[in-house]
């Protein structure tokens, strides 16, 4: 172990640079003007994968953006571990908040700066140079291990579950192991057990054909932007519970053993309150507690909500349509496409009078649950514990990484989520940075475990 944290300890500077290389490319998969980015950033890993000395390593296109592959198969006896991982980015605005470029990685206290550096570039990287220490270290591996690397992530992974489907002989594998969670807290790792699925909808509301005005016309018929307000006020009742029928059907209950360690893990509300900015934690469910509703308890949001006037100065006018965006955030065993549907069915029976409602159902993603005593994530817990000097703790997320049902479906393995970002590194928003702490002892943990394994 000591000659690892030497060797890399002596390294760190090299990696730390070959990380900033990779989050110089701004390979921001949502945005069409960046598509040439995304395949920069896939040919960077593809060349650096060749480098540390993978095998088969190839770019498979895709009708979106193209996933890496590369594997090293040289021990009969042992395992084969597939990791899991993706290059692509959110987008940086507002990016006058950034206080230096999202693309021009810096680091300031420790951490390193850049879109990118934890979600999921950051932690990614740490998998191959884990390979790479190793390699050089011993000549060669304790496991067999593949890569699968995506670019689509962030807008739901579209293309690849397809791949998983066609390749599952290719992929075949003991254990996926994948590091775009977080810990948590500063020194204290995590294994997530369970992500929260999706669902997306729009609502389109139209009354009269075309904006009135509000003195010719005000008393007398009915505001777009009135009813939509109306109609989306019967989404949640007065507990904060989600009032679609039906919505709640298959949530699982926590165990006991879950809501005791929550308990036991205490959280710190003030400090949360004053780190956010806030008086009060109260979205969402009257009757559940805040580390409950944002981590195993299903939510239904609007993200954005649009109509009427929006310029400057007053406008006497009577919309005649208003727009809303709405996801909802899943658990086990509820269906992304049923409640889609059943939010779908409550809109349109809730529709008010005097108006058309169009309801379109946008993107889905499963949410995942996986047993915490299974083999595998006992492993990754001790490589925790050697490196970190503290067992993990195991904890549900409430983001969501939809590709992560499909793996633990289509290959039918244990999925281990081995999160090395913390809580606070903001993750798709400005200055989004990863602690450089947790950049080596990452690298040691997941060396760790493929010795264990
Ligand atoms: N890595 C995140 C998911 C995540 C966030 C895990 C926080 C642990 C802590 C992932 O890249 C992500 O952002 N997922 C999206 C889903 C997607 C379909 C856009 C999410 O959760 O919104
Ligand atoms: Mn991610
Ligand atoms: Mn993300």
């Amino acid at each position: 172990m000591s000659q690892l944290s030497e060797f890399l300890s002596n390294n760190q500077n090299k990696n730390v640079e070959e990380l900033k290389e990779l989050l110089r490319i701004p390979s921001i998969s949502s945005l069409s003007e960046h598509k040439e980015d995304v395949q920069k950033a896939a040919s960077w890993i593809l060349n650096k994968l060749k480098q540390i000395g993978m095998e088969h390593v190839e770019i498979i296109q895709t009708k979106g953006h193209p996933i890496i592959y590369a594997d090293l198969i040289h021990q009969e006896n042992a395992p084969t571990v597939l990791v899991y991982g993706h290059y692509d980015v959110q987008p940086v605005d507002p990016v006058n908040l950034w206080e230096t470029p999202p693309f021009e990685p810096t680091i300031r206290d420790e951490k390193i700066f850049a879109r990118g550096a934890t979600d999921d570039k950051g932690q990614m990287f740490l998998h191959i140079k884990a390979v790479e220490t190793l390699l050089e270290l011993n000549g060669k591996l304790p496991v067999n291990i593949k890569f699968c690397i995506e670019g689509e992530e962030e807008i739901g992974s579209p293309n690849l579950p397809h791949f998983l489907t066609k390749s599952k002989e290719k992929l075949s594998c003991d254990v996926v192991v994948i590091s775009d969670s977080d810990m948590w807290d500063k020194g204290i790792p995590a294994i997530t057990y369970s992500l929260r699925g999706l669902c997306s909808l729009e609502v389109s509301l139209k009354t009269a054909n075309s904006d009135l005005h509000s003195g010719m016309y005000g008393g007398g018929v009915q505001n777009a932007n009135h009813l939509l307000v109306q109609l989306l006020s019967t989404l949640h009742d007065s507990n904060g519970k989600v009032n679609v029928e039906h919505f709640y059907d298959e949530v699982m209950v926590l165990t006991e053993f879950e809501k005791e360690q929550i308990k036991a893990l205490g959280f710190d509300e003030e400090k949360l309150k004053k780190s956010l900015g806030l008086t009060d934690l109260v979205g969402g469910e009257k009757n559940h507690p805040y580390s409950e509703r944002i981590s195993s308890r299903p939510t239904l949001e609007i993200n954005g909500l649009w109509g009427g006037f929006q310029g400057e100065g007053t406008k006497t006018v009577i919309p005649n349509e208003a727009h809303a965006k709405i996801t909802c955030r899943l658990v086990n065993n509820q269906d992304p496409k049923k409640i889609q549907e059943l939010v779908k069915k409550h809109l349109d029976e809730h529709a008010p009078k005097g108006c058309t409602v169009k309801v379109s159902v946008g993107d889905v993603g499963n949410p995942f649950l996986t047993p915490i005593d299974s083999p595998m994530i006992q492993k990754a817990a001790e490589a925790y514990k050697k490196v970190y000097e503290k067992s993990p703790v195991y904890k549900r997320e409430g983001g969501s990484i939809p590709i992560v049902s499909d793996f633990s479906q289509i290959l039918n393995v244990p999925v281990v989520l081995m999160g090395f970002g913390l809580p606070d590194e903001n993750l798709h928003a400005p200055n989004e940075h990863f602690h450089l702490e947790n950049f080596d002892k990452g690298i040691l943990t997941i060396c760790a475990f493929l010795e264990l394994i």
